[in-house]
C-alpha cells in the first residue's frame, strides 16, 4: 500500500561546451543545414571533448541537482543512472559516479533502456522510495556521450545526436497525491534488431579487427520505421495513462517528450489533440541526447516556468529496444 508520495525536489543538467552546428556537419558529410532543420528541427548539438567521459557529464548535472535541492551528497540513499554510453561496460557508470560524487556506499546501478532510460530509472527509484521505509532520497540521472557511438561518416545518423546529462533528486514525502503519480513503461523486443541497434561490442559480437573495420560499433537505425512507430506508441501510452488517472488532455499543463525529432513531436501533439504551446521542445539546440533528453528538457522547462505548483506534467519517451513509456507528475 502506498504511503505518502515521491516528489522531485531538485533538478540539474549539463551540456558540454563544444557546439557542432548543421553547417559544421555539412563540411563533414553530404548533408545541409536545410535538410537537417526541415527533417528534424535540429540546428546544433553539444559534443563532449575526447577526454570528457559520460560520468563527467553526469557528475556536473548531479551536483547541480543537489544544489537545486539544497542537499548534500551524504543525503542520498540511492543512485540510479540511465545510460547507453557508460564509461566502460564494467564497472557501471553509477558505481563510478558514486565515488566521484562522494555518496555514502549506497545502492548504485545503471539502467539501459536507450532513450526511454530516464523514465525507466524514475519509475524504479519511485517504487523503491514510495513507502519511505528503506530509502528517503534518490539521485536519478540520464547521461549520454552519444558522440562515442556515432559513425561520423553516416549522414543518416550523425546529424541526429548530441551529448548531455540531466539529473533529478527524488524525495519521499508524507503528503499524498503529489509528485510522481503514475507511470506506464513498455518494451517489445520483437522490433529489434533492425530498427535501432549497435551490432558489435556486446557478447554476441565482441570487438575484433573485422567488427571495427566494418564499423559495427556504431548506431544503425531505420529512421523512417522508427518515426511511424514512435508516434503511434507514445500517443497510445499517454491516452492510457490519462484514462487510468481519470484525466483528459485538457488537464496537461506541460508535455515534455523525448527530444528526437520536431516532426515526431508535432505529429504526436496532433494525434492526441494537444496544442504545441503546451509542449516543451529544446531539440533545436541539443539534438537527440537519448536518456539525457527528458531530464535536460525538464530542467530547462522548470527554469522557463513552463509549469507551476499543482500543474499536471506528462513525460513521454521512446527508444531502442523498442522501449517506450509515459510518466505523470503533479508539480
Ligand atoms: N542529409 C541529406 N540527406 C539525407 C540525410 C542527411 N543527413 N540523411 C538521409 N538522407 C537522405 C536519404 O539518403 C534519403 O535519400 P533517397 O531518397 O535518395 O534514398 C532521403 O534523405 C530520405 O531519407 P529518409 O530516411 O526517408 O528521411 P526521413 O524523412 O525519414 O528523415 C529521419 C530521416 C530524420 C532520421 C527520420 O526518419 C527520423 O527522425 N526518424 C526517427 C529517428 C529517431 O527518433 N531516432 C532516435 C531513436 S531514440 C534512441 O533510442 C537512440
Amino acid at each position: 500500500m502506498q504511503q505518502g508520495s515521491v516528489i522531485i525536489r531538485g533538478v540539474g543538467s549539463y551540456l558540454p561546451r563544444k557546439i557542432l552546428t548543421n553547417h559544421d556537419l555539412a563540411s563533414m558529410v553530404d548533408t545541409s543545414d536545410e535538410w537537417i532543420r526541415t527533417r528534424t528541427g535540429i540546428s546544433q548539438r553539444h559534443i563532449a571533448d575526447a577526454h570528457e567521459t559520460c560520468s563527467d557529464l553526469a557528475y556536473v548535472a548531479a551536483k547541480s541537482a543537489l544544489e537545486n535541492a539544497q542537499l548534500k551528497a551524504q543525503d542520498i540513499d540511492l543512485l540510479v543512472v540511465a545510460t547507453m554510453t557508460p564509461d566502460m561496460i564494467c564497472p557501471s557508470l553509477a558505481a563510478i559516479l558514486q565515488a566521484k560524487l562522494g555518496l555514502r556506499k549506497v545502492m548504485s546501478f545503471d539502467i539501459n533502456a536507450a532513450c526511454s532510460g530516464f523514465l525507466y530509472a524514475l519509475e524504479v527509484a519511485t517504487r523503491l522510495l514510495q513507502n519511505g521505509n528503506f530509502y528517503k532520497r534518490a539521485l536519478v540521472i540520464g547521461a549520454e556521450k552519444m558522440s562515442s557511438l556515432i559513425d561520423w561518416e553516416d549522414r543518416s545518423t550523425c546529424v541526429l545526436f548530441g551529448d548531455a546529462a540531466g539529473a533529478s533528486v527524488l524525495e519521499h514525502t508524507s503528503t499524498e497525491q503529489v509528485g510522481i503519480l503514475d507511470a506506464i513503461l513498455r518494451a517489445d523486443g520483437s522490433f529489434s534488431p533492425g530498427i535501432l541497434y549497435i551490432p558489435a561490442g556486446g557478447s554476441l559480437h565482441p570487438a575484433t579487427t573485422d567488427t571495427v573495420t566494418q564499423r559495427q560499433h556504431f548506431i544503425k537505425m531505420n529512421g523512417r520505421e522508427l518515426f511511424k512507430t514512435s508516434v503511434r506508441l507514445m500517443g497510445k501510452v499517454i491516452e492510457e495513462l490519462l484514462e487510468r488517472n481519470h484525466l483528459t488532455k485538457a488537464d496537461i499543463a506541460c508535455l515534455i517528450p523525448h527530444q528526437a525529432n520536431l516532426r515526431i513531436i508535432q505529429s504526436l501533439a496532433q494525434s492526441i489533440g494537444l496544442s504545441m504551446d503546451r509542449v516543451f521542445c529544446n531539440l533545436e539546440v541539443t539534438g537527440n541526447t537519448s536518456s539525457a533528453s527528458i531530464p535536460v528538457a525538464f530542467t530547462q522547462a522548470k527554469s522557463a516556468h513552463y509549469f507551476r505548483s499543482g500543474d499536471y506534467i506528462v513525460l513521454v519517451a521512446f527508444g531502442g529496444g523498442l522501449t517506450w513509456g509515459a510518466t505523470l507528475i503533479k508539480w
